[in-house]
């Protein structure tokens, strides 16, 4: 049977995509967050997204409508209790997510698969906290997920195989390109990218080029769409460098860890764009302004 009913947990910058996504590709989903506000606020992202779509005419007015209404905001967990699948995209720290999978795995139905989104929590750490590990899977997608192709799909150990080709079979339904991946932190993607993004970072520490010139390079050099120093403030400087703590504490290498100059900025909230500051000055939006960090 294929997965119809889709839990989406946390309706921020990733839980909004996935959503958007899952409901353009006729599933009915469920969108959970902790208060109303913040259900809005990523209902509302989710709108003017798909109200972008049709100004573009990439999208039809009344598929638009059809799209919204399989789309449902709750802050009631309790709502899961129908999914064929959550697929959770909450806070990246591992005992939020634990206190999250322990709360579900009551709710929902024996059936229910589990999908975390994390970038590089080990699986089979949060799949400890429930009653299922077979039925228990990493789908990891991109930011910004309508845009980005890729999902990868991770299997821990534990997982059943049967469970892995339904997440397959879905999230090639959504209309992305699926890579198969194992429960290693990191996974294929972040394994690869987070040490070019910290070299970027220690580049720019040791004064090997500006802000500025180490984007141009990466970017009019190899094609990159966004420079790595743009693309920290895009993913956010918190968040690379929870993962980069997640992924040495995995591996032990040098190249895992936080440069000083990231833990600095973190420290100060200089988080990237959504902080109005990183490695650029976002007070003018549509002209970020380069910072002397040397
Ligand atoms: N949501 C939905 N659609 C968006 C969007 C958003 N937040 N931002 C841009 N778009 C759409 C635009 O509407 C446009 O659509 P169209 O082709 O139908 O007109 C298309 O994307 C291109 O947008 P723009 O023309 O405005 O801007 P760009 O051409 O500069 O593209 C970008 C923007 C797609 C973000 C591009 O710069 C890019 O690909 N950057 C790299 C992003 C990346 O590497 N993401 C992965 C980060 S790592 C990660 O997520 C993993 C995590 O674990 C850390």
């Amino acid at each position: 049977m294929p997965l119809e009913k889709v839990g989406v947990a946390g309706c921020g910058l990733m839980g909004s995509g996935i959503a958007q996504v899952a409901a353009q590709s006729g599933c009915e989903v469920i969108v959970r967050e902790v208060s109303a506000p913040l259900v809005e606020k990523g209902l509302q992202s989710i709108e003017k997204n798909l109200a972008r779509q049709v100004e573009k005419g990439t999208l039809q007015a009344a598929d638009r409508h059809k799209i919204r209404a399989r789309l449902k905001g709750t802050t009631n967990l309790e709502d899961f209790k129908d999914r064929d699948i959550v697929i959770e995209a909450i806070i990246e720290q591992l005992p939020a997510k634990k206190e999250f999978y322990s709360a579900l795995d009551k709710i929902c139905p024996k059936h229910t698969i589990f999908a975390s989104n994390t970038s590089s929590i080990p699986i089979t750490e949060m799949a400890t906290s429930t009653t299922r590990p077979d039925r228990f899977i990493g789908m990891h997608f991109f930011n910004p997920v309508p845009v980005m192709k890729l999902v990868e799909i991770i299997r821990t150990i534990a997982t059943d195989p049967k469970v892995f080709e339904e997440a397959v079979a879905l999230g090639t339904r959504f209309g992305k390109t699926v890579v198969r991946t194992t429960d290693r932190s990191g996974f294929i993607v972040n394994r690869l990218l987070v040490p070019y993004l910290l070299d970027a970072v220690r580049a720019l520490e040791e004064g090997v080029a500006s802000v500025e010139d180490i984007d141009n390079s990466m970017k009019l050099g190899c094609g990159h769409p966004m420079g790595p120093l743009t693309l920290l403030d895009f993913v956010g400087l918190d968040t690379t460098y929870y993962i980069s703590q997640i992924m040495f504490d995995e591996f032990k290498e040098k190249r895992f860890a936080s440069p000083p100059l990231l833990k600095r900025m973190v420290l100060a909230g200089w988080n990237g764009r959504k902080a109005g500051r990183g490695f650029y000055d976002y007070s003018d939006p549509a002209k970020p302004k380069a910072l002397d960090l040397r």
